[in-house]
């Protein structure tokens, strides 16, 4: 698995909810796959899939996502679901700007990155810790 663009990091970005850390590892591995093609200069026909496969994974895991902490008594759910819409409006933004110009900026992978480590080591990781309070 390439990791040119983010390594995952167990003990920083773990929110102790293994299907949830597994969720996030395949949206890792989507990033630094399309990642390492944008490096190696692919057009548009090589990283529209890619664009559009990190999108719906990304529903597909704020879905996962939601609906397991809506079984927690979980303080943050509706702020929490708000920042995942506001993630999906930027994230949908930046593809749009990709169909129309072809080309992906750097400021769309500097949006990647701090999503995954502001999401996750701040916002993720607190459902983990009402999780884990549960579970104990
Ligand atoms: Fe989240
Ligand atoms: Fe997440």
């Amino acid at each position: 698995m390439s990791e040119n663009f983010f390594k995952w990091d167990q003990e920083r970005l773990t929110t102790h909810v293994d299907a949830m850390d597994n969720e996030h590892k395949k949206l890792i591995e989507i990033m630094n796959r399309l990642h390492d093609r944008y490096e190696a200069k692919a057009g548009k026909a090589e990283l529209g899939p890619l664009v559009k496969e990190l999108g719906s994974w990304t529903v597909t895991h704020f879905q996962h996502e939601e609906r397991f902490f809506d079984t927690l008594d979980y303080p943050q759910a509706s702020v929490h679901k708000k920042i995942h819409k506001d993630l999906l409006e930027r994230f949908t933004g930046h593809a749009a700007e990709f169909e129309k110009t072809g080309h992906l900026t750097p400021e769309f992978f500097q949006f990647l990155k701090t999503w995954l480590t502001a999401h996750i080591m701040g916002i993720d990781h607190k459902y983990g810790e009402v999780a884990h309070k549960k579970s104990a």
